[in-house]
């Protein structure tokens, strides 16, 4: 029912090549990013981890193509962002992208599956259908009996978990989170982490989140490292999480 994008496991769908980013003006100006070279691959399932102003959101950011590097490149499915318009670049995130960010955005007037089926309609989802995919990504994350409610009666961790029904609803090639999880209980994390798994295992889908909890980086197939707007660390998730613990950056409690 939805025209998926070409979806070939192992293709590039992102890269960053010398990605920089300066934010602020004159004296407060400050490189936030600093030369970031990764590529992320169709079907890859990666966390995101780093100190608290190492750059994740700013990375975030240009990765959804909402922000302009001020050099370097960011290739979305071979495109490059810095040459799209921005008509082009909203087309570019309403097909490819979804996000998952901290402030959700939904729309109060509605109710949680129509905000979920929102973004089926602009890509031309018959309504029946749209309702039905709606219904059974609010139930796979626990909000099959809240449905009908719109945001406003619903809990925070309840209105996120809308959001990412919302950013899923159109099989996106590529979802961004930015602390997806961030205001949920461990089992309703849980079951989002493994809800991505499922959509990277099942639909090649390309996952990248950013995470301040160990334990759900554990669960993600690669780690990207950010310390000061560098890469410092990127690899397998068990690889990454070994050096981390040597550096004494995993909490003993983890059991990652
Ligand atoms: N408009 C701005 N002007 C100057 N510096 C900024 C601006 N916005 C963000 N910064 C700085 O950029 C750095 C990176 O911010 P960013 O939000 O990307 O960090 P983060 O890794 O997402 O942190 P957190 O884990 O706390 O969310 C921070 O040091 C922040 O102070
Ligand atoms: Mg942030």
């Amino acid at each position: 029912m939805i025209e998926l994008n070409h979806r070939e496991r192992g293709k590039p769908v992102i890269e960053l090549r010398d990605l920089r980013r300066t934010l602020g003006e004159g004296d407060t100006a400050v490189e936030v990013l600093k030369g970031l070279n990764v590529t992320i691959s169709q079907g890859e399932f990666c966390s995101i981890v780093g100190p608290s102003g190492s750059g994740k959101s700013t990375l975030m950011y240009l990765l959804g193509a909402l922000d302009r590097a001020d050099s370097g490149q960011v290739l979305i499915d071979g495109q490059d962002t810095k040459k799209l318009g921005d008509l082009e670049l909203a087309e570019l995130r309403n097909r490819k992208l979804g996000f998952i960010f901290q402030f959700h955005y939904l729309m109060p007037e509605f109710s949680a599956l129509e905000n979920v089926m929102m973004p089926m309609f602009k890509r031309g989802v018959r309504h029946s259908d749209a309702a039905e995919r709606a219904h059974e990504l609010l139930s796979s994350l626990g909000l099959g009996a809240k449905t009908h409610r719109p945001p406003g009666k619903l809990s925070g961790g309840e209105q996120q978990r809308v959001a990412i029904a919302r950013a899923l609803a159109n099989e996106p090639l590529i979802v961004l989170g930015d602390e997806p999880t961030g205001n949920l209980d461990t089992s309703n994390a849980d079951n989002v982490f493994a809800a991505f798994d499922k959509l990277v295992k099942e639909k090649s889908q390309t996952i990248v989140v950013v995470t301040h909890d160990l334990d759900l980086a554990a669960r993600t197939d690669r780690i990207i490292r950010l310390v000061d707007g560098q890469v410092v660390d990127d690899g397998p998730t068990a690889d990454v999480m070994e050096r981390m613990r040597a550096d004494g950056i995993v909490p003993l409690s983890s059991h990652g």
